[in-house]
């Protein structure tokens, strides 16, 4: 079996297993990314046989909105609610203390906002995702107001990062996230102190937000290869 077709089974199973533990009359947090979307498939399947009802999901991207109402998941906004239940979302590294980076699509700050406020945050990731040290095989992404992007990579690198702005297929032009701002994705080569590297990123003026989750992550389930066929 090849690589990729590994992994899309591990994606298809942790997805499934976060499905599942959504609950009826709850409001979802509803994660961006492969892994995620399968789980927002397997939702709105659950609804649609009528083994969940009265679901109400916030999305954390415009791509988590259009993948939810395809799977005809009920959506709601922030302004709404007054909690949400569970988050469900993928994660591109995770350190042994349920540490995260996030952001490979560029939507962890709307991301952050909404998993942090969960009561129950469930991180899918496949094996291939988890780590000793963040930041060994990952950028560090850094949401960015336009304007900013040239003093923010100054500090980036006086902070100890190489930063390069991320640019979108074929490097036609950079990326622009859903709030219409730039990614700076950053590499260093060790973080220490997560905690405090996340703070300190986000005290340089013209930072929105960036993809350190620390203390978030209540729950990571993993994805892992078992003989030819994937497992959670
Ligand atoms: C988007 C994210 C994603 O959750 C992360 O990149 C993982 O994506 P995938 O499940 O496709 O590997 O943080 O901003």
């Amino acid at each position: 079996m090849a690589d990729t077709d590994l992994s899309k089974i591990m994606k298809q199973e942790v997805g499934k297993a976060a499905a599942d533990r959504v609950k009826s009359n709850s409001i979802v947090g509803l994660g961006t990314g492969s892994t995620t979307a399968f789980a927002i498939q397997f939702i709105g399947e659950r609804l649609q046989r009528g083994e969940l009802k009265n679901i109400q999901g916030i999305p954390t991207s415009f791509q988590a909105e259009v993948l939810s109402k395809q799977y005809g998941i009920p959506l709601t906004t922030l302004d709404a609610v007054d909690h949400i239940d569970v988050a469900i979302d993928g994660a591109d590294e995770v350190d042994p203390n349920k540490n995260l980076i996030k952001g490979g699509g560029a939507a962890h700050t709307r991301e952050k906002v909404v998993d942090s406020l969960a009561d129950q945050f469930i991180v899918v990731v496949d094996s291939g995702k988890l780590v000793d040290k963040l930041g060994s095989t990952f950028l560090l992404p850094v949401e960015v107001i336009p304007m900013a992007m040239t003093p923010v990579m100054r500090k980036l690198t006086q902070l100890g990062g190489k930063p390069e702005l991320r640019m979108g297929v074929k490097k036609a032009g950079p990326v622009v996230t859903d709030q219409g701002n730039l990614v700076i994705d950053v590499k260093f080569d060790e973080i220490p102190n997560p905690e405090s590297l996340e703070k300190e990123i986000n005290n340089i003026p013209g930072v929105l937000e960036n993809g350190l989750f620390v203390g978030v992550a209540d729950v990571v389930l993993v994805g892992e290869v078992k003989a030819d066929q994937a497992s959670v």
